[in-house]
């Protein structure tokens, strides 16, 4: 706890008529909470001016570095209101391990794992009247993120940086609920190659995302399948979802990391499947693997993960010319994972592994 963080509260919050409103059914990213958190970087003071002030526009420069050449970084978590009332939010070290990570990558100055936990508690904190009841697993979305403000228009790190959270009170992401995706393949586009910032939770990545959902949507599917770069063969990723496959004999297969987001979700599922007795391997599989192992009932489950997603089961796979029919239904191994883990962050089971951090008493 190194921030010396000063609060201006709002002078105009939602009234709790509001808030109770939003909160019966909050969408996804539409609706923000009254407050946000503000942190400055410059080599000569550091990271320094920590603030929540009330939550509304930037006022930026049009020359700031960050609308010319995308240097940001993101970071997706959510708060979890507990029956007790008290407020947990689920591994925030490791998204702000990986917030370093991918600061390191995009040449920003790190902000230390604690004052980012420090920064993300305290807006919770202030705006806990926004965290919404577990019922129908609701949740205060979190978004942190980091963006080079230095006005200049020469290409280089930038020596002006400013970190900030805002928050965004959350139902599930998909609006068909726990019924299976039908996945488009792009063959055409791919996400990240070896050196490039596939690993990184950076803007550029979704940009360059959305032409290839654009492809999917107009194919009847709800989300697009990157491969790997180098040979146009390895299931890497979503566009904001990592993937499991379960086989017939009951281990179960995630894409190796490298050029994927290390989602927080991922690595989640991994420690619940082996609590389960399932062995899990980190390899690279194929999109052949892929299609004929559903076709041949050898993998008898897909399902994808991530914070906004959660666990999401995964139906057809489709590509130009053909499509392999996945299940219609979410398989038991799929809906056992999901309940496992949502039962956690919403203190209804066990915290074993230590995954939660408590935020609030009540
Ligand atoms: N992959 C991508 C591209 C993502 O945007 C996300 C979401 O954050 C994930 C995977 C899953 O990561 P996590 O489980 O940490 O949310
Ligand atoms: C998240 O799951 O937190 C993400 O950032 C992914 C995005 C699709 C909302």
């Amino acid at each position: 706890m190194t921030l010396d963080i000063t609060t201006s509260a709002s002078e105009s919050p939602r009234s709790e008529a509001e808030v109770s409103e939003i909160l019966v059914n909050p969408g996804f990213g539409t609706h923000f909470t009254d407050h946000m958190f503000t942190v400055e970087w410059t080599h000569e003071k550091g990271w320094h001016d920590a603030r929540i002030t009330p939550y509304g526009p930037l006022s930026m420069d049009p020359a700031s570095a960050v609308l010319h050449y995308a240097q940001e970084t993101f970071e997706g978590m959510k708060a979890y209101r507990h029956e007790d009332g008290s407020i947990w939010s689920f591994r925030p070290y490791e998204n702000a391990k990986r917030m370093a990570r991918s600061s390191h990558r995009l040449a920003f100055p790190v902000l230390d794992p604690e004052d980012f936990v420090q920064a993300v508690d305290a807006l919770v904190a202030v705006d806990q009247r926004w965290v919404p009841e577990g019922t129908g697993e609701k949740s205060l979305y979190i978004r942190p993120f980091m963006i080079a403000s230095e006005v200049f228009l020469g290409v280089r790190p930038a020596q002006h940086v400013t970190f900030m959270v805002i928050a965004s009170p959350a139902g599930a992401y998909f609006k068909g609920g726990i019924k299976p995706l039908t996945l488009w393949l792009t063959e055409e586009y791919t996400r990240a190659g070896r050196g490039g910032m596939g690993a990184a939770k950076t803007g550029g990545n979704y940009a360059s995302s959305l032409v290839a959902q654009q492809e999917a949507t107009a194919h009847g599917c709800d989300q697009v399948v990157f491969l790997d770069v180098a040979e146009g063969k390895y299931v890497e990723e979503l566009g904001g979802m990592n993937m499991y496959f379960v086989y017939a004999d009951g281990h179960i297969v995630t894409p190796e990391t490298g050029t994927i987001l290390e989602g927080i979700t991922r690595s989640a599922i991994i420690d619940l499947a082996q609590k389960r007795g399932h062995s899990v391997e980190e390899r690279k599989i194929s999109i052949d693997e892929w299609r004929e192992g559903v076709a041949s009932g050898e993998i008898t489950e897909v399902f994808a993960c991530g914070t906004a997603a959660v666990v999401t089961p995964v139906g057809t796979l489709r590509w130009d010319g053909g499509e392999v029919a996945g299940s219609t239904e979410a398989g038991p191994l799929t809906l056992e994972i999901r309940q496992a883990l949502v039962d956690i962050q919403y203190g209804r089971a066990d915290d074993s592994f230590g995954w939660m951090h408590r935020i609030t008493e009540r």
